[in-house]
């Protein structure tokens, strides 16, 4: 199966109080299709920071991060996000919901923005329904719950149905039975070939996923599956 996600000898250093320190250092990593990985580790340990240069988001101090087969290197911004919007479902850690559009307004959002015509009849409301949300589609982000608003997010990151999943920690604020949901529709989508890499401290997405990687202050680890 090809790689979706590659990264090479990634690290990011940042300056704190005048004085560098890596964040990220010498990170190696693979997503192909179909897999699903999952990625945990503690607070501040550097997970944001390596699914950040993973998307584009963030270049990172050295190494190399490859999407879909284009090295984010030489891209420029506008390239990357183009990127991002036709391969990537995207899910970043927070809400990032758009308040002045609907719920239904904010799934359908990337959809036009990667200029792919109209809408496959009623996909956005679909995909509201599959996490649960069906009924709030016309309500405004502002009536929401903070784990509604991560379901927004997760619905919105599946519309442009992206070769590669990448979520922080999409089940934070989620009771169990509705984080399992989710990760179900995670685990179908790698089943039928989507690569998945997912932020989690969840032990169920752990017991179905293909393979895990634990990051500790900066060194990320594959863990041999028992
Ligand atoms: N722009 C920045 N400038 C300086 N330091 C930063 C910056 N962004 C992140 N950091 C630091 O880098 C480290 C890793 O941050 P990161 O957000 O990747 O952690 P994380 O594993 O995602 O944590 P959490 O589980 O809390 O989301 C942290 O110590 C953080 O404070
Ligand atoms: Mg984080």
């Amino acid at each position: 199966m090809a790689n979706l996600i590659e990264v090479k000898n990634v690290g990011k250093r940042y300056e704190r109080g005048g004085r560098p320190f890596w964040a990220l250092r010498n990170a190696t990593l693979a997503v192909a299709e179909g897999e699903f990985v999952t990625l945990l580790g503690r607070s501040g340990s550097g997970k944001s920071t390596l699914l950040n240069i993973i998307v584009g988001l963030l270049s990172p101090t050295e190494g190399e991060a490859v999407l879909c087969s284009t090295p984010l290197s030489g891209l420029t911004d506008e390239a990357a996000s183009e990127l991002r919007n036709r391969s990537v479902g995207y899910v970043p850690q927070g809400a990032g919901v758009l308040s002045t559009l609907t719920v239904l307004d904010n799934v359908r959002l990337p959809w036009y923005l990667a200029h792919r015509g109209p809408e496959p009849e009623g996909r956005a409301q679909q995909l509201l329904e599959e996490v649960g949300l069906g009924d709030l589609a016309n309500q405004y982000p502002s009536a929401l719950s903070g784990g509604e608003l991560r379901r927004v997010a997760i619905a919105r990151a599946l519309m442009c149905e992206p070769k590669v999943i990448v979520a922080d920690e999409p089940t934070s604020s989620l009771d169990a039975q509705t984080a399992r949901e989710v990760v179900s529709i995670f685990r179908r989508l790698a089943d039928k070939g989507t690569g998945v890499l997912m932020v989690t401290h969840d032990t169920f997405s752990v017991d179905v996923s293909d393979r895990l990687y634990d990051m500790a202050e900066g060194v990320l680890t594959e863990r041999a599956k028992a």
